[in-house]
């Protein structure tokens, strides 16, 4: 009876390998020189008991939501970095040309965000200061997190590049 056993165990294999989430990594490459690259913008992630004024966007009341555990919940400044070749692109929001194009450095954790483009394609990953992959560490750190923003948003980020920024909120 030791076939039909065995039988089961591949199958019951096979369906692991199908249902099984595929290891979280990331897809954008580190770029070793961003802290060479301009600086476009300094912003924040917001504290967890950040209020916000009422009308706040969908948009922004998620990124506020999904980051609000950085730094234990007290928030931290971020500082944008654009790769200097793509610069009139990042202004233009694309289109983009092959390479890393962006940053978002969480100042207090020590995240690198990055988004890289490869043929037009919007393309993600987080890092730490040294470029070790962190994409498992947090759910909201992996790949396909953040393209349910920045792909899924397609009127604010445009070409993989947000254009609504979360301090803009307070600035009214
Ligand atoms: C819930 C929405 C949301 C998710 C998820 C999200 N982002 Fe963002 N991201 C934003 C917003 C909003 C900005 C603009 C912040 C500002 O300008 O104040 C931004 C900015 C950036 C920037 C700077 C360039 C740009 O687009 O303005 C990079 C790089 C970036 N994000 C990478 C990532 C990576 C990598 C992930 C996944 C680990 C991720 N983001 C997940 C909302 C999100």
């Amino acid at each position: 009876m030791s076939r039909p056993k065995g039988l089961l165990a591949m199958c019951l294999f096979v369906t692991a390998l199908i249902v099984l989430p595929v290891k979280a990594e990331s897809i954008a490459s580190f770029p070793k020189d961003f802290l060479d690259w301009p600086v476009v913008k300094e912003s924040a992630s917001l504290p967890a008991d950040a209020v916000l004024p009422p009308d706040t966007s969908l948009f922004i009341q998620e990124s506020v939501r999904a980051y609000s555990w950085i730094n234990n919940g007290q928030g931290s400044p971020l500082t944008i970095r654009v790769n200097p070749n793509k610069l009139a692109e990042y202004q233009t929001h694309g289109p983009y040309s092959d390479g890393p194009t962006a940053v978002a450095v969480s100042e207090a954790q020590g995240i690198v965000w990055v988004t890289e483009h490869i043929g037009g394609e919007a393309v993600y990953g987080s890092y730490n200061r040294q470029g070790e992959d962190i994409s498992h560490q947090h759910p909201t750190l992996q790949p396909t997190f953040c393209q349910s923003c920045h792909t899924t948003y397609k009127d604010i980020c445009i070409n993989g590049t947000c254009t609504e920024p979360v301090l803009e909120m307070y600035s009214e």
